[in-house]
This record gives structure tokens, sequence and C-alpha cells, in this order.
């Protein structure tokens, strides 16, 4: 069986406050007929508190992008955990391959991120995946599951129930170039392998997996339709509301159907 999709946007780094009410609007309004999704819009923190008063009467969640790992304390520019719930979020991206690649975020880190979210109550989707020099030298299982081991391998049963699972090939985000969804489905079937093995078969059934890296309208049904893709992690058509809520259409589309290949 097929789980509810899940579909989140990453705004990374775009939008003011006020162009980010503007947009999510309009996507309030495109979106009111979804009921069989699970959507996540995560802008930018200077964003969410106005974006949390919009979001108010539906059912579209807020997630924020960051999160640092203490409640509170003298850490210069971070925000925490009970910052985010203040502003409304219930979901918070953690180990985007921009945070480690820019801001040299390793998987120790991640895993204290990751546990200091769940401590709060907050969803952390958590994001793995190779670069393209790592798929080429054919180390892209090794490399996730070190990435997974490190990040999230060694939470107890009862936390890692609760956590989302992005994977992002590298390679794939922001380039137009989405890996195919065979490729992906090879990928989603490891992880949900590395979850039963883990932790138990009843446990990996029930955890998302989202696919990220240039999710479009227009693939996201013969992404959707792979028995081991749960949603999709969207960051460049997530800013335009008309094209998130295409995706989001689909993939509520592809779920009623039932298609699996
Ligand atoms: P794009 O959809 O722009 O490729 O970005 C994917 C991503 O990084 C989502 O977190």
């Amino acid at each position: 069986m097929k789980k509810r999709p899940l579909i989140a946007g990453n705004w990374k780094m775009y939008k003011t406050a006020s162009e980010a009410v503007t947009l999510v609007q309009t996507l309030k309004a495109a979106a009111h007929t979804v009921s069989n999704v699970t959507i996540v819009i995560c802008p930018p923190f200077t964003a969410l508190s106005e974006v949390s008063k919009v979001l108010n009467d539906t059912s579209i969640n807020l997630g924020a992008q960051n999160m640092y790992c203490a409640p509170e304390g003298a850490f210069t520019g971070e925000i925490s955990p009970t910052m985010l719930k203040d502003s409304g979020c219930r979901y918070v991206i953690l180990g985007h391959s921009e945070r480690r690649q820019y801001f040299k975020e390793d998987d120790i880190l991640i895993h204290e991120k990751v546990k200091t979210a769940l401590k709060y109550s907050i969803i952390p989707i958590v994001c793995v995946g190779e670069t393209l020099a790592e798929r080429d030298a054919k180390k892209h299982f090794d490399v996730v599951k070190t990435q997974f081991d490190e990040s999230i391998g060694r939470l107890e049963k009862e936390d890692i129930a609760k956590v989302v699972i992005a994977y992002e090939p590298v390679w794939a985000i922001g380039t137009g170039k989405t890996a195919t969804p065979d490729q992906a489905e090879q990928m989603h079937s490891y992880i949900r392998r590395l979850l039963n093995e883990r932790y138990s078969q009843e446990i990996g059934s029930r955890i998302s997996i989202l696919y990220g890296g240039s999710v479009k309208p227009d693939n996201t049904r013969s992404l959707m339709e792979k028995p081991n893709i749960d949603g999709a992690l969207v960051g460049g058509a997530s800013l335009k509301a008309e094209s998130f809520a295409q995706i989001i259409q689909e993939a509520q589309q592809t779920y009623e159907s039932g298609n699996h290949s």
C-alpha cells in the first residue's frame, strides 16, 4: 500500500516576508481542494511568523530549513527549536546538501540536530544524497549508507519512526537533471532496506522517503508511481504557486489512482 504522499517546498534563500505572504496566499487558494496530500512549506526564517498567520486556517504545514541543536544560549546567528515552535513550525529540514557543502555541516552535528528536533516534537526531514563524483565512482550506496548510519541510524525505535528522510542526489539539485524514476527508486528501496534491517519491517514501511532534485509538475507522476517514493522535497518549482500546486495535484492523483510500476 502506498502511503499518503508528503510534498514539501524548500524555498531556500528566496522571498522576503511580504513576498512569502503573497505566494502562500495564492498557494492556499490553489491547494484548497487537496485532501490526500500532506503539504509542508519551508520559507526562510524571517518569513515564518507572517506565513504562519496566513496558514492558520489551512491544512498546510510550516517547516524551517535549519535549526541549531540547543534550546537557547550564546550561539550568535543560530535559531533554536523553541523559536521554531513559537513561529508555528511543525517540521524542519536538516542536513540539506547545501548546509553540508557550504556550511560544513557533518553527520555528527546533523545527528545532534535530529535528536534535538525530536525532543521538541518537531518532525525532522533529514536529507541524504551523493555528489556526481561519488555516483561516477559507484560509491553512491556507500555514501548514503554512511550518512544514514551517522545521522539517524543510531536513533531509538520510537524516534526513528517520527523521522522523514529525503534522498536528494546533489547532482540533481537545481540542475534540471532529475534522477530517473528507476535511479531514485533504487536508492529509496536501498534506504528502506537499511531501515528494515536496522529497525523492523513495520518501522521501515511507516517512514516516508521523499525524493528531491529538479522535481517539476511533468516528472512528479513518474517518480510518485514508484513503490518506495513517498513524496517530494521541491526547491525551484515550489517558488511559484502554480507549479507547486500542480506537483501537489499530480501527487494526489497518482496516490488516488493507486498507480505503481
Ligand atoms: P530543486 O528542486 O531546485 O532541484 O531543489 C531541490 C532541493 O534542494 C530541495 O531541497
